[in-house]
């Protein structure tokens, strides 16, 4: 029989087949020394399992699996599809991905294959059937690893086979009906109106910008295709090992834009997620909390796993930092903070050979006698002190509305300013909410919205009507609404909404705009009223003009001077507040400050700039995490059982700089 998940698991990405066994028996007793009790195992062993087309070598695995359950450890069994055996490619080179440019992407690295290849996906299932097969009784199995990193270095092709089912995909949204794609692509615009589907092409590299919405579909039929690649697999896994949950590890971080994961997200039993920090980011640990309540979001609030993470440097940055001590520790327990019921990484044994041997592990090249072995111990003691908090969940009244569909059109080529990008307003927002003390939910506009009190909609570009529907239904029950620059732009095709901006939230917010006046690279003006002092802005204004709002904050200098910078509109026992310039961090704080109080939003105490402070709960109980990032020592009035260092509070909790705290919180 298989068996559950560990409660809050801890380990990470095990590769057995680069290392002799002698490794392998020292792998599982440091695993048991640093309380290890999930792996991942088998990710790129495609060409150990099936070493030819009709060879199959599970002998390795079969005792990986055995002798892993020996030592009490669980195992994430990967269907190691990720990266296709040299064998495969050479026989079948039509399966190989080709770039916009026209380029083949060889085999040499991993993931060489067309996401649309019948070839792979038929040698894919052919193994995943084989593997499901063989291990779904199995009693170290714990969970079903589909691929890895799905559209990792292939999210889009070129070639013929994916201008095939890029046909077939816009037959079925656009029911065969040619003139509906025109209508919908603008197509009669630069003479490129199609008389028949079979003349139609993935957007190559073309004389000129490429059609926006021809863009726009790929990207959208590119992310299905990947998703449907890990359907396929989790239906045959659901047939032949039913009861065992099935996940495949996506990428919410800065710079992955490619998969929409809320599609994903409903796809998967359970979410998992990898996460690596922007080394050259002094605030990094902004953008994981950031990206871990967007992956809470794409779990529809449930806990999920962070199946990646490094306990240091990696590899393939510019300049691999290493972490500072302390900070893996801190990194790993605000994605518990966020909601993870794991903490797993790649990879537990640093590699001797490969690209990725510069990649820090739990394991390091030097050995047990290390400063990452012993934070690696010290991790796995502070994941057991708070191992009840597993199964609980966020409970918020605000949310920031995110939609990969706006950001894939938000950052299409020919647009008012390159400056403007989707994730930034978000992520600013965010981080001023958190040093609010104010939880948020980062949530599809699809969602209901009927539990939040305070709607953020940052450059939200892309907006069907019914999700500007539901949030001016939102304002006008009471809720305070704020939607920033370039948000309400274009219908779903990527059409403008005509009339002023900002289009679909022109009525809710009582302001239009007849035109943008983006400012030029560098250039900064000064915007007054929203504190005592002037607060700087950069990338954006526009002309403002009121229709029913006032005006809160002005632009001084610019192209927009005298014009309204923020407005208020009040609707209901509510308002909606409408940003047209990109505020400084400090603008922002002063303005979230206002919106906050006025919208009665309840704040987590001891929260600051510097000091993230988060709540679980789970029926009448609830968990107060305090994740220290500063040096300073911090305060948190907070009563309850401290459990990383199993002591009462009764009145402050000092967390010193650099410190993690999980409170129980009442009185015990
Ligand atoms: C992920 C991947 C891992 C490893 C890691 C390095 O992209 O899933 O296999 O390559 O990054 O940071
Ligand atoms: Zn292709």
């Amino acid at each position: 029989m298989p068996t559950p998940l560990p409660a809050l698991a801890f380990g990470g990405d095990y590769n057995p087949e680069q290392w002799p066994p002698e490794a392998h028996v020292e792998d599982r007793e440091l695993m048991r020394t640093a309380g290890v009790d999930l792996v991942t195992l088998g990710v790129f062993s495609w060409a150990h399992l099936q070493p030819g087309p009709d060879r199959w070598d599970f002998s390795w695995l079969d005792e990986q699996m055995d002798a892993l359950h020996a030592a009490g450890i669980r195992v994430d069994l990967a269907t190691a599809t990720a990266s296709p055996p040299p064998w495969l490619t050479r026989r079948h080179p039509e399966m190989l991905p080709i770039t916009q440019d026209g380029r083949t992407l060889w085999p040499g690295a991993r993931q060489a294959f067309c996401p649309s290849s019948p070839v792979y996906r038929e040698h894919a299932l052919r193994l995943c059937r084989a593997l499901g097969e063989r291990y779904a009784e199995h009693p170290a199995l714990a969970l079903w690893h589909v691929s890895n990193e799905i559209g990792c270095h292939n999210a889009r092709c070129y070639c013929e086979v994916s201008a095939a089912a890029f046909r077939r995909w816009l037959r079925a949204r656009y029911d065969d009906d040619v003139d509906r794609l025109n209508h919908v692509w603008g197509t009669a615009f630069w003479s490129q109106r199609y008389g028949d589907f079979e003349e139609v092409l993935p957007p190559r590299v073309a004389p000129a910008w490429s059609n926006p919405t021809q863009q726009l579909d790929f990207l959208r039929f590119s992310s299905d295709q990947l998703l449907d690649n890990f359907v396929v697999e989790r239906d045959v896994l659901h047939e032949v090992s039913p009861g065992v949950p099935v996940t495949t590890n996506a990428m919410v971080m800065r710079n992955t834009f490619e998969m929409d994961y809320f599609r994903w997200g409903r796809e998967v039993d359970i979410v998992s997620n990898d996460h690596y920090l922007t080394a050259a980011d002094p605030h990094a640990h902004r953008e994981l909390a950031f990206s871990a309540d967007l992956t809470r979001g794409t779990a529809g609030g449930r806990p999920w796993l962070l199946m990646e993470h490094s306990t240091s440097a990696v590899n393939w940055q510019p300049r691999n930092l290493a972490k500072a001590p302390g900070e893996m520790i801190r990194s790993s327990l605000a994605h518990v903070a966020h909601g993870a019921d794991a903490v797993l990484f790649f990879q537990w044994r640093a590699s001797r050979a490969g690209a990725e041997k510069f990649h820090s592990a739990l394991l390091p090249h030097a050995g047990t006698d290390s400063r990452q072995w012993r934070e690696v111990v010290r991790l796995s003691q502070i994941l057991d002190a708070v191992e009840e908090v597993a199964g609980s969940v966020a409970r918020n009244q605000t949310a920031i509305l995110f939609d990969w569909d706006a950001w894939w059109g938000c950052e299409l080529d020919s647009h008012p300013s390159v400056d403007v990008r989707y994730r930034d307003r978000a992520e600013d927002l965010h981080r001023s909410l958190s040093a609010a003390g104010v939880g948020v939910d980062v949530v599809h506009p699809d969602t209901d919205l009927t539990a939040y009190r305070l709607i953020l909609v940052p450059t939200l570009y892309l907006v069907t009507d019914a999700a500007a529907a539901a949030v001016a239904a939102r304002a006008a029950a009471g809720a305070s609404v704020v939607v920033t620059y370039f948000s309400g732009i274009v219908d779903e095709h990527d059409h403008i909404r005509l009339g002023g901006y900002p289009g679909a939230f022109r009525d809710l917010l009582g302001v239009r705009s007849t035109e943008f006046l983006p400012l030029g690279e560098h250039q900064h003006v000064q915007v007054e009223g929203l504190g005592d002092e002037l607060s700087s802005a950069d990338v954006w204004s526009e002309d403002v003009t009121l229709a029913g709002a006032e005006a809160v904050a002005t632009m001084v200098d610019g192209p927009a001077a005298g014009l309204p910078a923020v407005t208020r509109r009040p609707v209901g026992s509510g308002a909606a507040w409408y940003v047209a310039t990109r505020l400084s961090p400090d603008g922002t704080d002063q303005l979230v400050r206002r919106v906050v109080a006025e919208a009665g939003i309840e704040r987590l105490p001891g929260a600051g700039p510097d000091v993230e402070v988060t709540r679980r709960v789970s029926g009448d109980r609830s968990w107060l995490f305090v994740i220290n990032h500063g040096t300073e020592v911090a305060r948190v009035p907070v009563r309850g059982t401290e459990l990383v260092s199993d002591r009462v509070v009764d009145a402050d909790l000092v967390v010193p700089g650099g410190g993690v705290a999980v409170v129980r919180e009442g009185r015990s």
